[in-house]
């Protein structure tokens, strides 16, 4: 039974308990001041930076952003669904959660339905992980071995195989009681309309279950052995299935990583199984779509990060750029989408088994950030030295920014596109204002309100809120933005001083950024793969990966520039203290009652006069 929990419910249930009691029972909470706090649950920290309101009843972390009610902390901490978590929250009360037309006819209908279908595909997909056991699963069982697909994958992902007869599953479901009009209804039976036949829609192929997000199967994709046509068969639109929503291994990725901070959009199913077989467990596909606003925002919910791979032929590019048009009115602050564009006449299937699971995760951290792939775009094919090409690379990059909602990353690239067109940034803010914003808002869209029913609804139970990002945007450090500009552009080593005496000896990263530079000037390839490839699976490379993840926002032209600037502040810095040093030595020198040289003096007057030098 799962008709919607009225919302006057649960507004009463949040109004009752107290979150601080709640989050009490679970994490060592200290009074400090109005609030209470203690060390965050959601994220490693010594001291604490997580505050329980019992005025505001809510939970918020200063070190990693969680934030949320008594039902929100529950479900995060216990791993609760919504539904779950009214039912604690309940429970402590005495009270029963009542559900929304529960006793109304239609509703009953409409879960009896839901249930049926459900039990139908779940019977469909054992039905064809049997058959692959079988002696008729041989040819299936061949061809898979011969994709190289291990029997684990193939168990994790539910790989069946539907037999070459007309009438194997029809016969299956029949047996156990479910009519055809069912059956044809989930698109597992075809009714040929001039004979008034019906037979199996899946034939002679290998079977992908495609699971919703709590791993209930909604559909299936079936590859053929051979060559024929069409290659792949997907289940047509069902009562539980929409192609332009559903992510093939959403739910596997989700089962390797409940934590999941980011998925890689691959186009086909092989590519995912392959991935995931090779230890790359968070790839998801496309059902023969290109990705929609759909499945963008059920990605967004889940995970930070998205990162779209293609192939590098046109039909890649091409699928790019309407890929970039359905991100960009997702770009809230705190989301990432990145590009990355594989070698010609590759998929990631073909590619992870040629170079291997690193080399293929580092390409995916080498993969573009969104604005660097936007300009890069918009300047393609274009003679940027002529002013009619940079007034349409201009209004091309405009008009992506236009579709923007409002934050960081608008600016950014706002500025950014200043920068490479030498026209004033408030002019270009005028034409891409937002009409209906009203003046005087803060730049920055305001967290919208958590509210339950987001994460949960009848039809969509299991797409839950993803956990407050751990890892966060701390801020660079100067030495991090050398180390950044090295790892994306690598051959500005060359720009760094041949003499390491610039490096400040105190700053821990500086050793790692000597070690880059000294890799970079003795490497024949200067690649941010290569350099990742070497620090691959130490505490550097994890540092380096997370730079090259960071999006670059200097124009490739004015990089060099930012390097030369800040390898001279490191100078002037050590010149500085070195100065620094010579005057405490001289002034504590006379405080002991020594006498100074003249000529010490004489330092002492100048270094005091201009202590910059
Ligand atoms: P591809 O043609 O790129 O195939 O289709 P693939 O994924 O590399 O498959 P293998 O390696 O030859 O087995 C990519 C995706 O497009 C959809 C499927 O979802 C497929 O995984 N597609 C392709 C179809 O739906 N129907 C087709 O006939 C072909
Ligand atoms: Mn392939």
């Amino acid at each position: 039974m799962s008709g919607q929990i009225p919302q006057r419910f649960i507004d009463d249930l949040l109004a009752r308990v107290d979150v601080v009691e709640v989050v009490g029972e679970r994490v060592k909470l200290k009074k400090a001041g109005r609030n209470h706090s203690g060390l965050c649950p959601f994220h490693q920290e010594k001291s604490p930076s997580f505050t329980v309101s019992a005025d505001k009843q809510f939970y918020h972390c200063f070190g990693c952003g969680a934030h949320g009610n008594a039902l929100r902390f529950l479900m995060e901490y216990d791993k609760l669904r919504f539904p779950e978590a009214v039912e604690q929250l309940a429970g402590r009360l005495g009270l029963e959660v009542p559900r929304e037309g529960a006793d109304d006819p239609r509703a009953q209908a409409r879960e009896r339905k839901r249930k049926e279908g459900v039990n139908l595909l779940e019977l469909s997909a054992s039905y064809f992980r049997e058959r692959l056991k079988m002696p008729e699963g041989e040819s299936a069982r061949r061809y898979l071995a011969e994709r190289g697909l291990s029997p684990e994958v193939q168990q994790t992902f539910g790989i069946g195989c539907a037999p070459a007869g007309w009438e194997g599953l029809k016969r299956h479901l029949g047996e156990r009681g479910i009519a055809e009009s069912v059956q044809i209804e989930y698109g597992l039976l075809v009714h040929h309309e001039d004979s008034g036949r019906t037979y199996d829609r899946f034939r002679d192929r290998v079977m992908f279950p495609i699971r919703d997000i709590r791993g209930r199967t909604i559909a299936f994709g079936g590859r053929v052995l051979g060559d024929a046509k069409p290659k792949y068969l997907n289940s047509p639109e069902t009562p539980v299935f929409h192609k332009g929503r559903e992510l093939y291994g959403l739910y596997e990725a989700r089962q390797a990583d409940s934590r999941l901070e980011r998925v890689v959009i691959v186009e086909g199913y092989m590519d995912v199984v392959a991935l995931a077989q090779f230890g790359i467990r968070n790839a998801v596909a496309t059902l023969g779509t290109s990705t929609s606003e759909e499945h963008l925002s059920r990605l967004f919910r889940m995970v930070g990060e998205v990162v779209f791979c293609f192939d590098g032929d046109r039909a890649g590019r091409q699928a790019a750029t309407r890929a970039l048009e359905t991100v960009l009115p997702q770009m809230i602050d705190g989301r990432q989408a990145r590009f990355m564009f594989l070698p010609e006449g590759e998929d990631p299937d073909t590619l992870v088994r040629r170079e291997g699971p690193a080399a293929f995760e580092d390409r995916i951290t080498c993969a573009s950030p969104l604005s660097e792939f936007l300009f890069d775009h918009a300047a393609e094919g274009r003679d940027l030295a002529t002013i009619e090409a940079r007034e349409r690379f201009a209004s091309q990059v405009l008009a992506a920014i236009g579709k923007l909602p409002e934050g960081v990353l608008k600016s950014l690239l706002l500025g950014e596109l200043s920068r490479r067109t030498g026209v004033d940034q408030s002019r270009f803010e005028a034409l891409v204002a937002p009409a209906e914003a009203p003046p005087g808002e803060p730049p920055l869209a305001p967290e919208p309100e958590w509210r339950p029913e987001d994460e949960w609804r009848p039809d969509d139970e299991g797409y839950e809120a993803r956990p407050a990002p751990s890892k966060g945007r701390q801020s660079l450090g100067l030495m991090g933005r050398v180390l950044q500009l090295l790892v994306h552009e690598p051959r500005l080593v060359e720009r760094l001083p041949e003499a390491a005496d610039w490096y400040p000896e105190a700053d821990p990263e500086a050793r790692l950024c000597r070690e880059v530079e000294r890799l970079l000037r003795a490497g024949r390839y200067r690649s941010a793969q290569v350099l990742l490839a070497h620090f691959h699976g130490t505490p550097e490379g994890e540092r380096l990966a997370a730079l090259a993840r960071r999006e670059l926002l200097i124009p490739p032209g004015a990089r060099a520039a930012e390097l030369d600037g800040l390898v001279e502040h490191f100078q002037r810095h050590r010149l500085r203290s070195s100065r620094q040093e010579e005057v405490d030595a001289l002034l504590s020198k006379q405080q002991r009652g020594e006498r100074l040289s003249q000529e010490e003096r004489q330092q002492l007057m100048t270094l005091l006069a201009d202590p910059r030098g």
